[in-house]
C-alpha cells in the first residue's frame, strides 16, 4: 500500500504571523514557562502516557482447518448498496474437530454447509465473536484429520461507506447526479468485512472470482475474464463475470470493482518477462487520458522489474484503477491495483510537477508489490516493514532509473530519511520489525517506520553490498519463498548467501531496536578523531537504561580528495584523519544516524560552505545533512537555534533545490516555534527574506523554455518563502496574479506554483474581507471540475494556511465535518493547515474537544486519518498548559486506534516546549 502523505509531495512551509506587541504576549508567555519544569519532568517520567500494553500474541484462528481454493460469487446491488453471496471453500482438516472458525466482519450469514464424501452437513450453531472478528461453526459430526471437505456458506452484505471491504464510492455522473461505484480495499484486515474467509497472509488459498453485475457496467478482479455471459434466472438485466483462477495468494491482496468505467491500454515490450503484459488504466468516464503517464511509467516498469528481480510478472494482466473515494494512497491488489484519484491521473498540461514525480513513484512502489509482497509474502504483520520498506526503496530505483533528471535519490535522503529520522528519534517510535497482534495494532504501523525507515534501512544495505549484489539477493530470496511467505531473517539469509557476509549482524540493531544513534565527534590530536554514539532522543534526555544498544555504524568520513571507509562497532572509538582538514561524515547521508561535531569541527565545516564550490560539502546530499543534523540537534538541545540560524545565513548563495527545500523545513519550524514573540520572529523572517527574495527577484515568474523539472521546483520555493516571510515585491505579484487567475485567466499562474499563490494570498491579506474573499475563491477551486483533482487537493490544502480571522477560521473548521462537500479522504487534511497555524490553532482544538464524537465516527473507520488529524493538531504545540489540557482530555477517550500519532505529537509539542524554556533568553539577546 502506498499512504497518502501530503509531505511525501509537497513540502509544507510554516506560515509566520503579524509581528505582534513587542512585550506583552513574551511576558505573558514567559510566565508560563516558569511552570515549565515541574510539569517536564513529570511528562518525561511517564514513557509513554497513553500507549496500550501491547500484548504479543497474535489474534489468530486456530489451526483446525486450512483453506486451499474459494470459490466466491457475489452480486452487488448499487442501487440499495447490500449485496448478496456465497463461497465454496475447500479445506484440508488439520486435526478433528466439529467447529470451524473463520473470519467475518459485519456480514450476516444464513446458512454453512460442509460437504463430506458427498454429504452435508448444516452448521448447528453460528456464533459471532465480533472482538475478535471470528465465527465459529458447529458441525454435529467430527471433521476427521486429513479429510478433505468443503464449506459452503451464504452470506450478505454491505456496501459500506468507510472505503474498507466491499465499498461504494459516490461520484458525479454525466448529468450531474450523484451515482456509486463499488470497490474493495482489504489491506491489512478487512477481506473479512467481504466474505468470510481465513484472513491472514500466509494463509493463501486459490480463488475463483464470479460477479454478478449490471451489464451496463465493467467489472474486474485480479485475473483475466474467462467468461461473460447473461446472468441465469435474474429478473434484472444482470451479467455473469467468470475470472480465471488466482496463483497461491493471500486475502488481502483479492480485490473486485464494478462501475462505469473506461480506459486506455498498452503493452508492455514483453523483452524481460517473455511476453508482453496487457496493461490498462481504468478511470470515470472523460478522464482516461490523464491516465497516460501512469500507463506509461507501469509498462516502463513491468519490463524494468523483471530484469532486475529476473522474474517474470506472474499475472496475465495488469489494470490500475482511480476510485474517487480511497484512504490510502494506492493498494497493490494482485493484478488490480486501486488508486486514490490524484496518486494516478496526471495531467500533462494542467497539473504540477510534483503530482508527475509521485504518480509515477506511486505507480513503481504498486508493481513492486507485485513481486515483492504479492508473490513472496511476509509471513505475519511484524514483517510489514519488509514489503513497504523494500516497495519503497524500489519504487524510487525504477524512477530513478526512468526520469534520472529527477535526481530522486537525494530527494530520499533529503526529505524521505529526515522524515523517518524525526519520527524515530521519538520515544514513542517503534522497530522497524514490531510485534503486533490485532487489527488495531496492525493498522497503526503503515506509519514512517515502516515504509521510510524500512526503505532508508534497505538503502544502507543496497549501500554496502552494492546494487548488484543486493539485487541477486533479491531474485534468489524471491525465488526461494515465490507462492509463499517469508520473514525479514529469510532476506538476510539471502542476501548473506549472495554477498558472502553476515548481513544479520549488520542490520539486526537497524530492525529490531527502536531509534538510531547520534555520533558525537572531536578532535583527539591533530590527526585523530574521537566518535562516540549514543541513542539519539529529540527529547534530549537519555536515561540510563535506554542507551544499550550498540549500532554498526558505516562512518564514511569525507576529507578533502577522499572517503575514509571506517566503521564504528563499539561505543566509542578513535580514528586516523589527517592533519588540520575539515571533515564530514556520513558522506552521501546513506545511513540512519545523526552527527553531532565539535565547536571547532563545525566551524571547519562552516568555513567549507564560505568556499564558492563549498570545498568538502560540494555534494548537494551533503551540505542538505548538515544544516537538518543542525536543525535536529538544536531541538534537543546538543546544539542550539543561534547556531543554526548562523550557519543558515551561509546559504545565501545557494542554488540547489533539495538543500534549499531541507533548510526551509528547519527554518519553518524555528518560525513556527517563535510565531508570536514580538521581537525574535521578525528577524527570523529577515534571515529568511534574505535568502529567498533575490533568488525569486533572479528566477522571476515564468519558466523558461525547456527548464529542468527541478529548477521548477526551485523557483516555487523561492517564491513561496519570500512571500511567506514578508517580501512586498512577491506579495503585491502574488495578489496582481491571484486576482487575474480568479478573473479566469489560468495562464498568468503555472500548475505548480497554484498551492504557493494560494497560501501566499491568504497568509498576506490586509483585512478580514480580503481574506474572507481569497478563501472563497480558493474553496470554489476545491470543487471546481474543469481543473484536474491535484489542483481541487492544492486548494484545499491551502484553505488554512495563515488565515487569522476568527470568521474564516470557522468557516474552515465546519468543513472538516461537512461531508456534503469535502469526501472523508480529504478531510482530514485541514488539521494540518490549522494546527501549523498560531492563529487558529486553539480553536482547532476546541473544534475537536467539543466534536469529538462526530469526528471520530467521520475519521475513526478509515484507516490512518484520525491519527493524522490528531498527529498535525498537536505537533506544533508549544505550551505547557494545552499540552496538559489535551492529555487530559484523551485520557477519558479509547485511543487505542490512533494511540501512536496521538503519543509522538505529545512528544513533539513538548520538545517544542522544552525548547522555548530553554532558548528563550539567548534567543531574546540573539534578536537584540
Ligand atoms: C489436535 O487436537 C488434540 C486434542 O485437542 C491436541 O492435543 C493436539 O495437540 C492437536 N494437534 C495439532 C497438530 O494441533
Ligand atoms: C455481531 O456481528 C453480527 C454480524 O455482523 C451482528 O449480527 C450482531 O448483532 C453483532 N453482535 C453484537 C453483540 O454486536
Ligand atoms: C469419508 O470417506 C472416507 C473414505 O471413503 C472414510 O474414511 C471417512 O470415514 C468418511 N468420512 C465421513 C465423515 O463419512
Ligand atoms: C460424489 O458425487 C459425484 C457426483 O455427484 C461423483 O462424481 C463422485 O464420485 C462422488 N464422490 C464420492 C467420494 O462418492
Ligand atoms: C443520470 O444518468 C444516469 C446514468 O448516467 C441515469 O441512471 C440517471 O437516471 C440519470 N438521471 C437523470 C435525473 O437524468
Ligand atoms: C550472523 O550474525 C548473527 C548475529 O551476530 C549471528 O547470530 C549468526 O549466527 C551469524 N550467522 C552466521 C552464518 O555466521
Ligand atoms: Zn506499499
Amino acid at each position: 500500500m502506498t499512504t497518502e502523505d501530503p509531505d511525501q509531495t509537497i513540502l509544507v512551509e510554516k506560515n509566520g504571523i503579524e509581528a505582534k506587541d513587542e512585550t506583552s504576549p513574551i511576558w505573558t508567555r514567559y510566565a508560563l514557562w516558569l511552570l515549565v519544569p515541574i510539569m517536564l519532568a513529570l511528562y518525561f517520567s511517564q514513557e509513554s502516557i497513553v500507549l496500550a500494553d501491547i500484548k504479543h500474541e497474535r489474534q489468530v484462528l486456530p489451526a483446525l482447518v486450512k483453506p486451499v481454493h474459494y470459490d466466491l460469487n457475489l452480486t452487488p446491488d448499487l442501487n440499495n448498496f447490500v449485496y448478496d453471496g456465497s463461497v465454496k471453500v475447500s479445506l484440508q482438516v488439520l486435526n478433528d474437530t466439529s467447529i470451524i472458525v473463520l473470519n467475518a466482519n459485519e456480514l450476516t450469514i444464513d446458512t454453512a454447509i460442509v460437504f463430506v464424501n458427498n454429504t452435508s452437513l448444516s452448521a448447528i450453531d453460528i456464533q459471532f465473536d465480533n472482538k475478535t472478528d471470528q465465527v465459529s461453526l458447529t458441525f454435529g459430526e467430527t471433521l476427521v484429520k486429513g479429510l478433505g471437505v468443503q464449506l459452503l456458506i451464504e452470506f450478505q452484505g454491505v456496501l459500506n461507506d468507510h472505503m474498507s471491504g466491499f465499498y461504494r464510492s459516490s461520484f458525479k455522473n454525466s448529468n450531474g447526479s450523484t451515482s456509486y461505484l463499488a470497490t474493495t480495499q482489504f489491506e491489512a484486515t478487512d477481506a473479512r468485512r467481504a466474505f468470510p474467509c481465513w484472513d491472514e497472509p500466509s494463509l493463501k488459498a486459490t480463488f475463483d472470482v464470479t460477479l454478478n453485475v449490471p451489464s451496463d457496467l465493467t467489472a474486474l478482479s485480479n485475473m483475466d475474464i474467462i467468461s461473460d455471459t447473461p446472468a441465469a434466472k435474474s429478473p434484472l438485466d444482470l451479467k455473469t463475470v467468470k475470472y480465471a483462477t488466482t496463483p497461491l495468494m493471500s486475502t488481502y491482496l483479492l480485490a473486485f470493482i464494478v462501475g462505469p468505467f473506461e480506459y486506455i491500454e498498452g503493452f508492455t515490450t514483453g523483452e524481460y518477462n517473455g511476453r508482453p503484459i496487457k496493461t490498462r488504466v481504468y478511470t470515470l468516464p472523460g478522464l482516461s487520458n490523464q491516465g497516460r503517464h501512469a500507463l506509461n511509467v507501469a509498462m516502463e516498469t513491468l519490463e524494468y522489474f523483471a530484469k532486475v528481480f529476473d522474474l517474470p510478472y506472474p499475472l496475465p494482466k495488469l489494470d490500475m484503477v482511480a476510485i474517487p473515494d480511497f484512504d490510502a494512497g494506492a493498494m497493490e491488489n494482485w493484478g488490480l491495483v486501486t488508486f486514490r484519484t490524484t496518486a494516478l491521473l496526471y495531467d500533462e498540461k494542467n497539473s504540477a510537477f510534483i503530482y508527475k514525480r509521485s504518480t509515477a513513484y506511486t505507480v513503481a512502489h504498486e508493481l513492486a508489490h507485485q513481486w515483492f509482497g504479492n508473490l513472496v509474502t511476509m509471513e505475519w504483520w511484524d514483517h510489514l516493514w519488509l514489503n513497504e520498506g523494500f516497495a519503497t526503496w524500489v519504487g524510487w530505483f525504477a524512477i530513478d532509473h526512468i526520469f534520472p533528471d529527477w535526481q530522486v535519490w537525494t530527494m530520499f535522503a533529503t526529505q524521505n530519511m529526515q522524515d523517518a529520522l524525526n519520527l524515530d528519534g521519538l520515544r514513542s517510535s517503534h522497530p522497524v520489525e514490531v510485534a503486533v497482534s490485532n487489527p488495531s495494532e496492525i493498522h497503526q504501523i503503515f506509519d514512517s517506520i515502516s515504509y521510510l525507515k524500512g526503505a532508508s534501512v534497505i538503502r544502507m544495505v543496497n549501500s554496502w553490498l552494492t546494487t548488484q549484489t543486493f539485487l541477486k539477493g533479491i531474485h534468489s530470496y524471491l525465488n526461494q519463498h515465490r507462492l509463499s511467505n517469508a520473514a525479514t531473517n529469510d532476506l538476510w539469509s539471502a542476501l548473506s548467501e549472495t554477498a558472502g557476509k553476515n548481513v544479520s549482524e549488520f542490520m539486526n540493531t537497524w530492525t529490531q531496536k527502536t531509534g538510531y544513534p547520534v555520533v558525537n565527534v572531536q578532535l583527539n590530536g591533530k590527526n585523530q578523531i574521537l566518535v562516540t554514539q549514543a541513542r539519539y532522543l529529540l527529547t534530549g534526555d537519555l536515561g540510563k537504561g535506554e542507551d544499550d544498544t550498540t549500532w554498526w555504524v558505516p562512518l564514511r568520513v569525507k576529507v578533502p580528495e577522499q572517503v575514509l571507509d571506517y566503521t564504528l562497532k563499539e561505543k566509542s572509538q578513535t580514528f586516523v584523519v589527517p592533519d588540520n582538514t575539515p571533515l564530514k561524515l556520513n558522506q552521501g547521508q546513506t545511513s540512519l544516524y545523526r552527527v553531532n561535531y565539535s565547536k571547532e569541527l563545525m566551524t571547519r565545516l562552516i568555513n567549507e560552505l564560505k568556499k564558492p564550490d563549498n570545498g568538502i560539502l560540494s555534494e548537494p546530499t551533503d551540505r542538505a545533512g548538515i544544516i537538518s543534523d543542525l536543525g535536529i540537534l538544536s531541538r534537543s538541545g546538543e546544539q542550539n537555534t543561534v547556531i543554526f540560524l548562523s550557519a543558515a545565513t551561509e546559504f545565501k548563495n545557494e542554488k540547489n533545490y533539495f538543500v534549499l527545500a531541507e533548510l526551509t523545513k528547519q527554518l519553518s519550524h524555528v518560525i513556527s516555534l517563535w510565531e508570536g514573540f514580538g521581537t525574535i520572529e521578525p528577524r527570523i523572517n529577515k534571515i529568511r527574506r534574505d535568502i529567498y527574495a533575490p533568488l525569486a527577484k533572479e528566477l522571476g515568474w515564468e519558466s523558461k523554455q525547456g527548464e529542468a523539472e527541478l529548477d521548477k521546483l526551485l523557483r516555487v520555493l523561492a517564491i513561496s518563502e519570500a512571500g511567506l516571510s514578508g517580501d512586498e515585491n512577491v506579495i503585491a505579484e502574488t495578489k496582481n496574479r491571484f486576482e487575474k487567475f480568479i478573473n479566469g485567466d489560468h495562464s498568468v499562474v503555472s500548475p505548480d506554483l497554484r498551492y504557493t499563490v494560494f497560501k501566499i494570498s491568504l497568509k498576506q491579506a490586509s483585512n478580514e474581507e480580503e481574506e474572507n474573499k481569497v478563501w472563497e475563491s480558493v474553496f470554489a477551486i476545491y470543487s471546481d471540475e474543469s481543473f484536474p483533482i491535484d489542483q481541487n487537493i492544492i486548494a484545499l490544502q491551502s484553505l488554512g494556511t495563515g488565515i487569522k480571522y476568527p470568521s474564516v477560521i470557522t468557516k474552515t473548521l465546519n468543513l472538516i465535518l461537512d461531508d456534503k462537500r469535502v469526501r472523508t479522504q480529504d478531510a482530514w487534511m485541514f488539521f494540518k493547515a490549522l494546527g501549523n497555524n498560531n492563529n487558529s490553532r486553539e480553536l482547532l482544538i476546541k473544534f475537536f474537544e467539543s466534536n469529538y464524537e462526530k469526528i471520530y465516527q467521520r475519521f475513526s473507520k478509515s484507516m490512518g486519518s484520525l491519527g493524522n488529524a490528531i498527529n498535525s493538531m498537536i505537533s506544533d504545540i508549544n505550551d505547557a498548559n494545552t499540552i496538559r489540557e489535551l492529555e487530559s482530555f484523551f485520557s477519558s477517550k479509547d485511543v487505542k486506534e490512533y494511540s501512536r500519532s496521538l503519543n509522538s505529537g505529545l512528544e513533539k509539542a513538548k520538545v517544542n516546549a522544552a525548547q522555548i524554556q530553554r532558548e528563550h533568553n539567548d534567543m531574546i539577546k540573539w534578536a537584540k
